[in-house]
């Protein structure tokens, strides 16, 4: 019997930060096993990632429901059929409402391409470029009700050069994500970090000590 907690990727697109899951995953000593990947949207290019690994990919196309709420339900239905203990959403872009995110509290995390609580929301880099800021980065949090609010598990720090376009801090952004995530995701299965109350709290300093990346510019 396997020990490793189940975990369902929620995503809308490409999925590399599912890839890069998916591959830490493949280490059976990883705490977390993928063992769902759901897509809202039919063609998300991320769905071949999880088949081509073996991993069971569902479609549930947003669409086709009247309602947010019908939508989650299924969702939710969904994700207990399969055991499912952890939700990691990569690029999933649809809000989930209140009710799914209160039942799934502190075992569904999210991934954000800033630092926050600094550039929350949709057109990052673009507003990352505009306030001139010499370094941003990306965040693990916690799923809360408010968008990119929920707390912090992990950030990873990424410098931004003065040659840079939004294209090319996008793309080192998404190398620290691709590093990133794996060590949120092993930080909550090993129940290192923990949402208590509206704060993470981690059970070593190590933990919390390692979930800064400071890369060399
Ligand atoms: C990532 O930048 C993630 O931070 C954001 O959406 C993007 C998803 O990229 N939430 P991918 O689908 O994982 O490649």
């Amino acid at each position: 019997m396997s020990l490793r907690k189940r975990t369902a990727v929620l995503i809308s697109g490409r999925g590399s930060n599912l890839q890069a899951l998916l591959d830490a995953a493949a280490d059976p000593a990883f705490a977390a096993e993928i063992s769902l990947v759901v897509s809202n949207i039919p063609e998300a290019p991320g769905l071949a990632r999880a088949r081509a690994a073996g991993i069971a990919a569902k479609t549930i196309a947003h669409r086709s429901y009247p309602t947010r709420e019908a939508f989650d339900a299924d969702l939710d239905r969904e994700l207990r059929a399969h055991g499912i203990e952890i939700v990691c959403l990569a690029g999933f872009m649809r809000i989930l409402s209140d009710g799914f995110v209160k039942a799934w509290a502190g075992r569904m995390v999210n991934i954000h391409p800033s630092l926050l609580p600094a550039f929350k929301g949709i057109d990052v880099h673009r507003r990352v470029l505009d306030a001139g800021v010499r370094v941003t980065g990306c965040t693990v949090h916690f799923v809360v009700s408010e968008l990119d609010s929920g707390p912090i598990i992990a950030q990873a720090a990424v410098p931004v050069l003065t040659s840079d376009t939004e294209e090319s801090i996008a793309a080192r952004t998404l190398e620290a994500e691709h590093r990133l995530y794996p060590l949120a995701l092993r930080l909550l299965a090993e129940g290192r970090a923990k949402l208590v109350g509206n704060k993470t709290e981690f059970s070593d300093e190590s933990s919390g000590a390692g979930a800064l990346f400071n890369p060399a510019a």
